[in-house]
């Protein structure tokens, strides 16, 4: 019988010597304590701890040894495994305790500082048109009058010549304010601020209304129960119809530029004798024979509607205490909404209701 393997030196298997155990252990310790990162870290325990690393490979050399042998070396390495897991979890809750600290110094924000970054605002399209007429006309002397949007019947209709049995009174157009005896509507148009300025004013008279309306139409891609316009009124001695088309076609020129020109259809408003649809020559097509048979914005016309017109009914001269005489006048008004919307190619009016900052961006900037 063979002796057990008396011969077999633990001293002899190198890995497992207590000088070679203790040298991995220190080689690793300062591994640990010269790592400065979670990812130097995450090294140095593949190299050091992992199933790789040279402790690793010892451990694996103790079943190797005779039995009375083991157990001495088993502790020695478990201790220097042990010593290094234990260095590895304090070095790793050091080193990301300082990166926070680190990126809590880097990332802090004083929000006590002044800022000078401001959002910009847009300013919405009909809020600039708006504005944009009021200067055009205010440099020609004109003045801008303003009236309330809840209005009298009377003022919104009768003293503009709309009798009672005006097919404009009934229920199908106007929001009527309750109760009805209170003879109260949503103004339908900008006309009652005619009226307004003429009862309360002598002539001469130069004013532009810009303001909201209201009719009961439904809100679809082309109309809203709400809208704006803008009215203009002249009254003073010796006006006519050639003064009317002369403001327009300045009008037409100041927005859309030199070169635009209006027209006149025949037409018919309680509130004006003659009266007129005016037209706007297309600013896209400008009615040029090459072009506007294929032109989208005035569909092949030639002209874009642009509004009403007219020399001043007498009739509402007389109402509202100007001697018709003495004096004359025109009137004009028109659809600022539909005035963008084709201006600006926009297929759906909603758009200019919705409130979307999206859509009033881009209109920020002066037009
Ligand atoms: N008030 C008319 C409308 O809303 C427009 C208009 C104004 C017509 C002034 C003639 C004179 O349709």
């Amino acid at each position: 019988m063979s002796a057990p393997n008396s011969s077999y030196d633990p001293v002899e298997v190198t890995p497992l010597r207590a000088d070679e155990v203790e040298r991995m252990r220190d080689e690793a310790l300062s591994a640990i304590a010269a790592a400065h990162t979670l990812e130097e870290l995450k090294q140095v325990r593949i190299d050091h701890a992992g199933d790789r690393s040279p402790m690793a490979l010892a451990n694996r050399e103790i079943g190797a040894l005779p039995p009375q042998a083991r157990k001495e070396a088993g502790q020695r390495v478990g201790q220097a495994r042990g010593a290094i897991n234990h260095a590895l979890a304090a070095r790793t809750t050091e080193v990301e305790s300082a990166e926070e600290e680190v990126a809590l110094a880097s990332e802090t924000v004083d929000v006590t500082l002044p800022w000078d970054v401001e959002a910009v605002g847009a300013r919405h399209p009909l809020t600039t048109i708006q504005e944009h007429v009021a200067d055009i006309f205010v440099a020609m002397g004109w003045e801008v009058a303003e009236g309330p949007e809840v209005e009298a019947e009377w003022l919104n209709f009768d003293a503009l010549n709309l009798g009672p049995d005006h097919p404009a009174r009934t229920m199908q157009d106007t929001f009527w304010v309750t109760p009805e005896s209170a003879a109260m509507v949503l103004r339908t148009h900008t006309s009652p601020v005619q009226a307004r300025t003429m009862l309360t004013r002598e002539p001469p008279i130069y004013v532009i209304c810009p303001g909201r309306v209201y009719r009961t139409d439904e809100l679809d891609a082309t109309h809203s129960p709400v809208f704006h316009q803008v009215e203009g009124l002249a009254i003073d001695k010796g006006l006519s119809m050639a003064h009317l088309k002369g403001t327009l076609d300045h009008f037409a020129q100041a927005i859309y530029g030199d070169g635009m020109t209006t027209r006149f259809r025949p037409s018919y408003f309680p509130f004006t004798e003659p009266s007129a649809e005016m037209d706007l020559l297309c600013y896209v097509c400008h009615n040029e024979p090459d072009a506007v048979a294929e032109c989208r914005t005035c569909k092949g016309e030639g002209w874009v509607e642009w509004g009403g017109c007219g020399v001043v009914n007498p009739r509402v001269l007389i109402a509202c205490g100007v001697d018709p005489d003495v004096y004359s006048g025109f009137a004009f008004g028109i659809g600022l909404d539909r005035t963008i919307t084709s201006r600006y190619d926009i297929a759906d009016l909603r758009d200019l209701f919705d409130g979307d900052i999206r859509f009033t961006e881009p209109f920020g900037v002066e037009l």
